[in-house]
Order: structure tokens, then sequence, then C-alpha cells
């Protein structure tokens, strides 16, 4: 039957997503699937039932995709969709409530308090210490995100953020290497270490930059990459996350790892890192794709 590719929609990450979707698509079509691709935004929810799918293969990022809302108004056309059911993408969305999550059943992840314009500014750099990071409590790609260095940019940073939405959070800044774990089925594959000379891991450096090294292998040792692969499987666990993903982590000096954020629909543009790690695995693109459609019927 019939699989239609999502994409597109109205978020921030729009972009991103026509990018992924037209990859995700063409992978598709090279497989030999009967695969179409259908931009949410030109052709709203009716348009996609008038398709009259078999299956969905959910490539939107952000809000009104990858939040629970699509997989929600899947689940009421009994439409089978790739990743994440409806909680867990709601909760992968909300990095706040994500994070109170793992602080719940003892994973660790940076201290954190949501901002608002009456947030009494110098007790949060109190609490949190600088630097530490302003970010959109639901939002993808480190849009609207940024490093607040002294006191006084801390109320620009949250004006930058609150452009992208409502809820704004302050997190501890944790010096040190970022890693990503991206999760196919049951399996961790191996982890990247990201690495963005002299910068930030941004939008820039996401999509456009040649300068950031993704080393693949990470660098870790055996058993640092199997704790480091348990801890992200289990953060993808306690939000319910299903079928595929991406779990975010710092690691600090002394070696700890601090969780971040999953991400339940990762960017597949050929930048993206779930890709570059399946590759690493032996699965190659077209195979990832198929692999993850696979999901949508467990
Ligand atoms: N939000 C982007 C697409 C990612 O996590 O890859
Ligand atoms: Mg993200």
């Amino acid at each position: 039957g019939r699989v239609i590719v999502l994409y597109g929609g109205n978020s921030a990450e729009r972009e991103v997503s026509l990018v992924s979707g037209a990859a995700v698509l063409a992978a598709l079509q090279r497989g030999g699937v009967d695969a179409r691709g259908y931009d949410l935004a030109a052709g709203g929810l009716s348009g996609l039932e008038a398709l009259a799918p078999d299956r969905v293969f959910i490539a939107l990022h952000g809000r009104g995709g990858e939040d629970g809302t699509v997989q929600g108004a899947l689940e009421l056309l009994g439409v089978p969709y790739t990743g994440s059911g409806v909680l867990a993408s709601a909760l992968g969305m909300d990095k706040q409530r994500t994070k109170q999550l793992w602080r719940a059943v003892g994973l660790p992840t940076p201290e954190s308090i949501t901002l608002g314009p009456d947030s009494d500014w110098d007790a949060v750099v109190t609490q949190l210490g600088l630097p530490l990071i302003v970010k959109p409590v639901h939002e993808g790609s480190t849009l609207g995100i940024s490093i607040v260095h002294d006191r006084q940019a801390l109320e620009a940073a949250f004006g930058e953020a609150a452009r992208f939405d409502a809820a704004v959070m302050a997190e501890r800044y944790i010096q040190g290497d970022e890693y990503t774990v991206s999760l196919l089925g049951d399996r961790t594959l191996p982890a990247i270490r990201v690495e963005v000379p002299g910068g930030f891991y941004d939008y820039q450096a996401k999509y456009h930059s040649d300068a950031t090294r993704y080393h693949l292998p990470c660098g870790l040792n055996e058993a640092d990459e199997r704790t480091l692969g348990a801890l992200c499987r289990d953060a993808f666990r306690a939000i319910g996350g299903r079928g595929w993903g991406r779990v975010d982590v710092m690691r600090d000096a002394r070696g700890r790892f601090w969780l971040l954020e999953v991400n339940t629909v990762p960017g597949m543009t050929d930048h993206s890192l779930v890709p570059q790690s399946a590759a690493h695995a032996g699965i190659d693109f077209d195979d990832l794709v198929l692999r993850i459609l696979d999901t949508a019927l467990e």
C-alpha cells in the first residue's frame, strides 16, 4: 500500500523538515516503496486523509508535527505512523518536562529553571552560575538558544527565546564535550562526538557549516560508550519513546554524562547525525529509512 512522507508544516524547523522529507522520500522510492510526499502546510489533514495512506512516515520537525498533535490525528484516522506516540512526542518536545521526568527517575540532567518576564534575573544567575543556557522550551535545531556569559545579557537572551516560544527556560551550562546517541528500534547506534571549532553547535553549525566535526567513533573507551548508550536508552524509555530517536548529552570535565534532550523526529538531512551513526553501524541511508518505516507497524 501507499506510504505518505509527511514533511514541511508550519514550525520554525519547516526548512529542515523539507530537506529531511525529500531525503526520506527519495530513499523510499529507490527502495521500491509506493511513496509520496505531502507538505502538511500546503494541504492540511483533510488532504492527507483523502490520500488514504496505509502508513505515514513522519518527517516533520518541531511543533505541529513532532509534538504529538499529528500523532494524535493519525491515531484517530487509524493510520500507522513512524516513531513515538502521542505522549512521548509531546514530552520530547517539552524540554522542561522531559528533564523533570528524568530527575524523577534518577537520570542526570543539568539543573534548570522556567523563566518569565518577571523572573528575578539575579536569583537565576545565583542558582545556575555563569555561563548559563537560555532556551525556548518547545523548539528544535537550537533555534532561539543563547549562551549567557554575564548577568546583563540574560534578559536579552530571554527576549530572544521568547520570540520562538511562550515558555522559556534557563539551564546550567555543562563545560565539556557534546555527544549524541541515535536509537533505532531496540538498538543503540554508535555515539557521535560533535565538535564545533571555537563555537557552539547552533543552527548554522548544524546545517550549513563545513567546520563542524563529527567524531565517529566518538573517542570514548568501550566502557564509557556502553554507559553512555545505556543512559540514552533509559532516557528514551523514560519518556516512552518508540521506533527511533536521538538523545543529546554533555560530558563534563570529570567524565560525568548529563542528558540535555530527546529528539523524537531527528533530522535526516545530509548533515544530520542519525544517518551518520547508522552508516557507521553498516546501515546505509536507504536501509535506515526502510527500517524506520518498519517501526510504524510495531
Ligand atoms: N530538531 C532537529 C531536526 C534534530 O534534532 O535533528
Ligand atoms: Mg532538539
